[in-house]
């Protein structure tokens, strides 16, 4: 066995001694068990989760809804009325086709108004709900897919949209005709 240097270390295991190596390894262990740590822990504050809008909604059985009415009943939730024709649904965004406020549905005066800079859009007796007619707004409001579900009830669906303008109101899908 080789004699130990005037320094201490040992010539058979150069400047890397066993303690010296056993002390490295464990400090490894503690620093990567610190990032395992730290990772677990952003993971934790940081979830990757897709917060996605619901776009499809049941949203009850026709004879729940009044004929020639204007339903208010979804735009908080969802923003967009549920109107009842004499022979048909529609489902009519609240979205301002000028800068995207919420419009009021004026029941006395029969015409939906936005509040931010005046545009109108036609009410449910002028057989185009939605039609711009006053104020900045370029264009109709949209309306949204409806159908009756399986069950009975209608269904809304949010993701695809008609346009006025493209001459879309027509299509099936646009409103969904119903005479109780
Ligand atoms: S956002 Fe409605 S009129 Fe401007």
């Amino acid at each position: 066995m080789a004699a130990k240097k005037d320094d201490g270390t040992d010539p058979e295991q150069g400047i890397w001694s066993r303690r010296s190596f056993l002390s490295m390894a464990g400090w490894g262990a503690v620093l990567s068990s610190l990032g395992i740590g730290t990772l677990a822990w952003g993971r934790m504050m940081y979830p990757r989760v897709l917060f996605e809008e619901q776009m499809a909604y049941k949203v009850g059985f026709p004879n729940e809804y009044a004929p020639n009415k204007v339903s208010d009943k979804w735009i908080k939730a969802y923003r967009f009325w549920l109107i009842r024709t004499p022979d048909r649904f529609i489902a009519l965004s609240a979205v301002c086709t000028h800068l995207g406020c919420t419009p009021r549905y004026l029941a006395t005066e029969d015409k939906f108004k936005c509040p931010c800079h005046g545009s109108g859009f036609r009410g449910l007796q002028s057989g185009v709900a939605g039609l711009n007619f006053e104020g900045p707004a370029p264009r109709p409001l949209e309306r949204f897919k409806i159908t009756l579900a399986e069950d009975g009830q209608i269904f809304i669906d949010k993701s695809v949209v008609f346009r006025q303008d493209k001459g879309e109101w027509d299509e099936p899908g646009a409103s969904l005709s119903y005479i109780a």
